[in-house]
């Protein structure tokens, strides 16, 4: 694999809304990133992906765009823009935006002229087809709940499509009109200085084109959209295209947003001359779903989850360089996902820290994870704001789970759990607004925010920082960055281990985990030099025995 810049770097993802809050009203703003470069330089970021602030009516939090060449006033203007981009690049730092051009906003002109006149040039923007009798055209269902398909207004039988919210119409691909559309836009902002793009819902964009209804998933007689996804062929055609004429030219550095993808297509799609840099690895924050309703989950099953991670290392070892997370704005908080409860701790949530920080790839962390953030307990359904929690509650109701079940599982799967405000110190509001917050803020921010743990040693952003810095050590990089990944200790059930290699076997790091709220003896296969890092000061070891502590993670020369 080639080197390339971005990848001994680290990202860092901003949910804008909730970061935080310069003029009062309650919502973050550009300003308020602005204003935090320096915090995130310090923790060692230098990729900043901003997740949508364009021109939106809101109804999926920015990912419905009105108009992809102007910022939402909530979040400022493009002098804020530009500021931000300036203040960046003083930092040597970069800014990622937010590529959503699966859909975009039923208040986007497009679709306005399109619902006017549905045969006319703009209706060709999107997908709109004949009903059966005033029925949809087949049984897809959307993303959030119900047909993927809405009346167009003011005809009985003619519908447009939409894979999410009926607010989010689909653009049609397969004109290629839209398409040198979307190639201007997407020119213009890496015109401007971005460095690159997250690119949202990318799998979606290529259609089944032959529209026919598939076999039911759900008792209701309808299918997830993202089943007929897989039977759609011939999406490289599209991202071909958009790679040559957009982000090879700009040099540009992008993450795609990729579920459902073959391992075939990890090859295409981030191999040498992939459409995109990098792509998120989803699979191993997926292991407790099991279809596609939240209340159907399986309980989270630690072997599952370790073997996922590694065997995706093994998998894609000399293939590409995947872009790792353990949360982001649509999961729950790492924190509380991968770590029972009852275990929550400064050495349970440093040793997840470490885990993933260690694994190859570039870490994309979640605003608000440096801090271990946890999930927000809610009394009441109406105080979800997220279309899709509000779905699957309805969903689990209708599945005849009582009012406190199916509040229990929002709880636990819930999108809004990453969305309530960055927690910056103790005082009202955890600092994030001096207004009212646009969302609830999580009681716990007396107890977990920046200002207190950036003070302490002992702090889960302390360990993220030394973390950082020695992902970024000069010396290690062939480990660290270039180097392969080797499972080890499998076979032990609550031990999470792996070695990084060097490319030429020279250098070796073992990264062992004991992965549970009791000390543990484990045997180790060889002798070690130097201690790296230790989530506890000091490591018992007796005859090449080393005596673990509750989730005592050490990273090993
Ligand atoms: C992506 C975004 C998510 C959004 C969806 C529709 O999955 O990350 O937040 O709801 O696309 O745009
Ligand atoms: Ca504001």
């Amino acid at each position: 694999m080639k080197k390339q810049w971005w990848h001994n770097k680290i990202a860092y993802e901003i949910y804008p809304k909730s970061f935080l809050d310069t003029n009062g009203d309650g919502i973050g703003d550009i300003k308020g990133i602005t204003s935090k470069l320096d915090y995130l330089k310090e923790l060692g970021a230098d990729i900043v992906w901003i997740c949508p602030i364009y021109a939106s009516p809101m109804v999926d939090q920015g990912y419905d765009i009105s108009d992809y060449y102007a910022i939402n006033p909530c979040f400022g203007t493009m002098e804020d823009f530009d500021e931000l981009l300036a203040e960046a690049k003083k930092r040597d730092m970069h800014i990622l935006m937010d590529l959503v051009v699966n859909h975009c906003s039923d208040q986007h002109e497009w679709f306005k002229k399109a619902m006017q006149d549905p045969d006319g040039k703009y209706g060709k923007y999107f997908y709109i087809m004949d009903g059966k009798d005033g029925n949809p055209p087949n049984n897809w269902r959307a993303e959030f709940g119900g047909s993927c398909w809405d009346k167009v207004p003011g005809y009985d039988n003619k519908f447009y499509f939409h894979t999410f919210a009926k607010e989010q119409p689909d653009l049609n691909w397969e004109n290629k009109e839209v398409r040198e559309e979307i190639y201007k836009m997407v020119n213009w902002w890496l015109d401007k200085g971005i460095s690159g793009f997250r690119i949202d819902a990318i799998i979606n964009v290529k259609k089944d084109l032959t529209w026919a209804s598939l076999p039911p998933d759900s008792a209701d007689g309808t299918v997830s959209v993202f089943e007929t996804n897989k039977r759609a062929h011939g999406i490289g055609e599209f991202l071909g295209e958009l790679r040559d004429r957009c982000f090879i030219p700009h040099n540009a550095f992008t993450v795609g947003e990729v579920f459902n993808s073959t391992p075939e297509q990890l090859e295409e799609f981030i191999g040498e001359n992939g459409f995109f840099s990098t792509m998120f690895e989803f699979e191993h924050c997926l292991t407790t779903y099991a279809g596609a309703h939240w209340c159907d989950n399986v309980p989270f099953d630690f072997k599952k989850w370790r073997d996922v991670v590694l065997n995706n290392q093994v998998f894609v070892n000399d293939l590409a360089f995947e872009a790792n997370i353990i949360e982001n704005h649509d999961q729950t908080r790492g924190v509380s996902y991968f770590i029972p409860e009852e275990d929550y701790s400064y050495e349970s949530v440093t040793a997840l820290a470490a885990l993933m920080l260690m694994l190859k790839g570039i870490p994309f962390l979640y605003q608000g994870q440096e801090i271990g953030m946890r999930n927000c307990r809610f009394d009441s359904a109406d105080r979800y704001e997220d279309i899709s929690t509000l779905e699957q509650y309805k969903q689990a109701l209708a599945k005849g789970h009582s009012v406190d079940a199916a509040m229990k599982v929002c709880c636990q799967y819930s999108r809004d759990n990453a969305r309530t405000p960055m927690q910056w110190n103790g005082t009202e509001n955890a600092g994030f607004t001096t207004g009212t917050p646009w969302f609830y803020m999580n009681p716990n921010y007396k107890e977990i925010n920046v200002e207190k743990d950036r003070a302490s040693e002992k702090s889960v952003f302390n360990f993220y920082k030394k973390l950082i810095a020695l992902r970024k050590t000069p010396e290690y990089e062939d480990v660290f960055v270039e180097g392969n990944t080797k499972p080890v200790f499998t076979e032990e059930d609550h031990i999470f281990a792996y070695e990084r290699v060097s490319k030429d076997g020279q250098k070796k790091v073992l990264v062992i985990s004991n992965y549970q709220n009791s000390a543990y003896d484990l045997k180790l296969k060889s002798s070690f030099d130097e201690i790296l890092l230790n989530n506890y000061h000091g490591l018992e070891v007796t005859n090449g025995v080393v005596s673990l502590k509750p989730y005592q993670t050490v990273v090993l020369k």
